[in-house]
């Protein structure tokens, strides 16, 4: 029997574990360490149209029980991605998640038409990016802009369509409405939390970008209560990231509503904390008698 298995519009993982965009590039390093057919998918480092050098270092630096970065879409553009990567993922039996960013809807679009064409199961966006011709406001942060976004990738992807919100917001269940409504098949959550750190003895920001995008295990409450309040305002599978590190963490974010789980910052701390967390699931699921790990989604009963 497979406790693990886990349906997400159609798509089967053989477990609801999956590396999160940009903590995992596209598993040829983690491959090195464990077999990455092991775990139940990647979502790739995000593709942009073009190549993206990203930005000037210093791009990533530690903080207590988590990290800020600012790497800025590196990547070697959405047609090298397809031709060189996705074959090669595909060959080892994993889930194949193409992240697809931009900063104009134009290029979102064009980049998901590309992808439409090939060997990608599924399709998660990115939009968390500064929409350059809207005076740098992340698409993700309005109702009016995510919903534009959406709808023009919808236009040219049949592939399954996961919409990666931005926690950066006042209330992420009108923006989880917005995505739902104008034709995301899945929610993923939650993205960076913007953040900043300052050298005293420079006075400069620790980061060359000044601002990063905050992750790793202090933001995990945060992501519990936005994917609990995102599953509660929409009827569409979630997927819950943030902070994950160990299979309890898993369990409880899963327990908020997440059909499915992510894990980003963990893996730089511990390589194998993925295959870890598969373990610790399979164990759970066996002592305490659960058949299918699906069983708990949700299961949280509130006060
Ligand atoms: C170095 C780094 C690069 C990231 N790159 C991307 C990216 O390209 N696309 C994306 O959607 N999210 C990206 N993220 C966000 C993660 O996928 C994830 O949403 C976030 O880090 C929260 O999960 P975690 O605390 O488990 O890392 C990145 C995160 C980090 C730390």
């Amino acid at each position: 029997m497979n406790r693990l298995k886990t349906v997400i519009c159609g798509v089967e993982f053989k477990n609801p574990v999956i590396a999160a965009s940009g903590s995992y590039g596209f598993g040829r390093e983690y491959n090195e360490f464990y077999p990455i057919s092991e775990i139940g998918g990647i979502s790739c480092k995000g593709t942009t149209l073009e190549p993206r050098d990203g930005n000037a270092p210093p791009r990533v630096a530690e903080t207590p029980c988590g990290m800020l970065n600012a790497v800025g879409l590196q990547n070697p553009g959405v047609r090298h991605f397809v031709e060189k990567e996705v074959p090669w993922i595909k060959e080892q039996g994993t889930v194949c998640i193409a992240n697809i960013a931009g900063n104009a809807v134009e290029d979102y679009a064009e980049a998901a038409a590309v992808v439409n064409d090939s060997a990608v199961d599924m399709v998660e966006l990115n939009v968390s990016c500064p929409n350059v011709k809207h005076g740098g406001m992340q698409f993700g942060t309005t109702c009016a802009a995510l919903s534009e976004v959406v709808c023009a990738v919808r236009k040219n992807l049949a592939k399954p369509l996961i919409v990666k919100l931005s926690p950066n917001v006042t209330d992420i269940t009108e923006l989880a409405r917005a995505a739902a409504d104008s034709g995301a098949d899945a929610l993923s959550l939650i993205n960076t939390l913007l953040g900043m750190r300052i050298d005293i003895r420079t006075r400069r920001p620790v980061l060359r970008n000044n601002m990063g995008g905050f992750s790793g295990n202090a933001v995990f409450p945060v992501a519990v209560r936005m994917v609990w309040q995102v599953k509660n305002a929409v009827n569409i599978p979630v997927i819950g990231m943030g902070g994950i590190t160990d299979y309890k963490q898993a369990v409880e974010m899963m327990m908020a509503g997440a059909d499915a789980i992510q894990v980003g910052t963990a893996n730089f701390t511990d390589p194998f904390a993925m295959p870890k967390i598969i373990n610790g699931l399979q164990r759970y699921c066996e002592d305490n008698g659960i058949g299918n790990i699906g069983e708990i989604v949700g299961t949280v009963r509130a006060w």
